[in-house]
């Protein structure tokens, strides 16, 4: 679908099956990063002159147009380098809110940038770094949650689709759930957010974090929405130009949110490359892209299920755009490295997610994942070359 938006796929033979690690970029996007360097290039929120105040009005317009993708107000959006660097600045701020005693609860299926940072906060504020578990399809273990849920959790964390096991996590409830006990919720939705419509609203989470380069924008771009209330009660993350009220030698003062989070000069012609591809993937629509993927997951689960000694990480009816498996006898990397013979792109490792694959007793897998521009034909493809590999190695 819309294969030849992608100057990368196009221009080159590449079966690209590794759109969870980052999605290539239609060419709208690179047209719109092109046109503002040769035409309105200057730095934003400083300057007096006229293409300063058209950069400016691009890099807020770009704000305006992501907010109202995930159903958010502007002024609760924040830019920063990554999802990483987004759930860094809010796990920096828990750092000193949190107290001995508090808890945080993170997901044991989650990337480790929405686990470690969690880990380090507790271990420098002295609170309780607590996991809950899934269960063997890959779905979270609700009883679990619940059970370690108490009064003295003071945040979750969870993905909205984990970049392992593909499964959509029931957001929602464990929003209302962590609400009624005083927690707040911040959600990872680094591979959500290019795989199904959503709606902070609706999620009614605390904090929502997501890269640019998962949803077809460029690298170097990250969002960070939270609530109102929440974002202000956090410190500022770092210090600098344009987070600032008023400075003297004697005490500095800072902006209001979104400003108080954004130090330096932020990654404004990436704000404006991530806001057209936010106008790409809606002209196709959300909804019509997780249709086609699902389709995809469904073909490939299909094509896998035959295959003797294959394990797979979760429930495959329930994935969405991800798949991830060994086969038994044969390293991931050796199949991986097979597969590139035929220009087949996947990912081989713990993908950022080490307490998962404990979770399965794997070390590493293989994982194949989708974007909007993958076709049946791509999963042919990979299926007929994995075959060929299994049966070089004697399988
Ligand atoms: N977080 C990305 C992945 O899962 C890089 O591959």
């Amino acid at each position: 679908m819309h294969k030849q938006d992608f100057p990368l796929l196009t221009n080159t033979p590449t079966v690209y099956l590794d759109s969870a690690a980052s999605a290539q970029k239609p060419q709208s996007v690179l047209a719109a990063m092109d046109t503002f360097y040769r035409t309105y290039y200057a730095n934003v929120h400083r300057g007096q002159c006229h293409i300063a105040a058209q950069a400016t009005d691009l890099y807020e317009r770009a704000r305006r147009t992501i907010a109202a993708f995930i159903h958010a107000e502007p002024d609760t959006v924040v830019f920063t380098k990554s999802t990483t660097e987004s759930i860094n600045l809010v796990a920096a701020g828990y750092e000193r809110l949190l107290r001995a005693g508090d808890e945080v609860l993170v997901c044991i299926a989650e990337h480790h940038a929405n686990f470690v940072p969690w880990q380090q906060a507790c271990l420098r504020s002295d609170a309780t770094f607590k996991t809950f578990g899934i269960t063997s399809d890959g779905t979270i273990d609700m009883a679990d949650f619940n059970a370690q849920l108490s009064p003295r959790t003071k945040i979750v964390a969870v993905a909205q689709l984990g970049n392992v096991l593909g499964v959509a996590n029931p957001v929602r409830e464990i929003v209302a759930a962590a609400h009624a006990v005083g927690a707040r919720v911040l959600v990872d939705g680094a591979q959500s957010c290019a795989h199904m419509p959503v709606n902070v609203k609706d999620l009614d989470c605390d904090f929502f974090a997501f890269s640019g380069h998962k949803l077809y924008g460029p690298t170097g771009i990250g969002v960070l929405y939270g609530k109102a209330e929440a974002l202000s009660e956090l410190p500022p993350y770092q210090f600098g130009g344009d987070m600032i009220r008023h400075v003297s030698v004697a005490e500095t003062t800072f902006a209001e949110v979104p400003a108080k989070f954004e130090a330096g000069t932020p990654p404004f012609v990436e704000a404006v490359g991530l806001a057209a591809a936010v106008d790409y993937v809606q002209d196709i629509g959300m909804e019509t892209i997780a249709e086609h993927e699902q389709n995809l997951t469904s073909l490939l689960c299909q094509g896998l299920s035959d295959i003797p000694g294959l394990t797979m990480l979760g429930d495959g009816s329930l994935k969405k755009g991800i798949v991830t498996f060994n086969v038994a006898g044969i390293h991931p990397a050796d199949i991986a490295f097979a597969l590139t013979q035929d220009n087949i792109c996947v990912r081989v490792g713990h993908h950022c997610a080490m307490p998962v694959h404990a979770r399965f007793h794997q070390d590493v897998s293989l994982r194949v994942s989708f974007g909007l521009y993958n076709e049946p034909a791509d999963v042919a493809t990979f299926l007929t070359s994995l075959h060929k590999t299994i049966s070089l190695f004697g399988g």
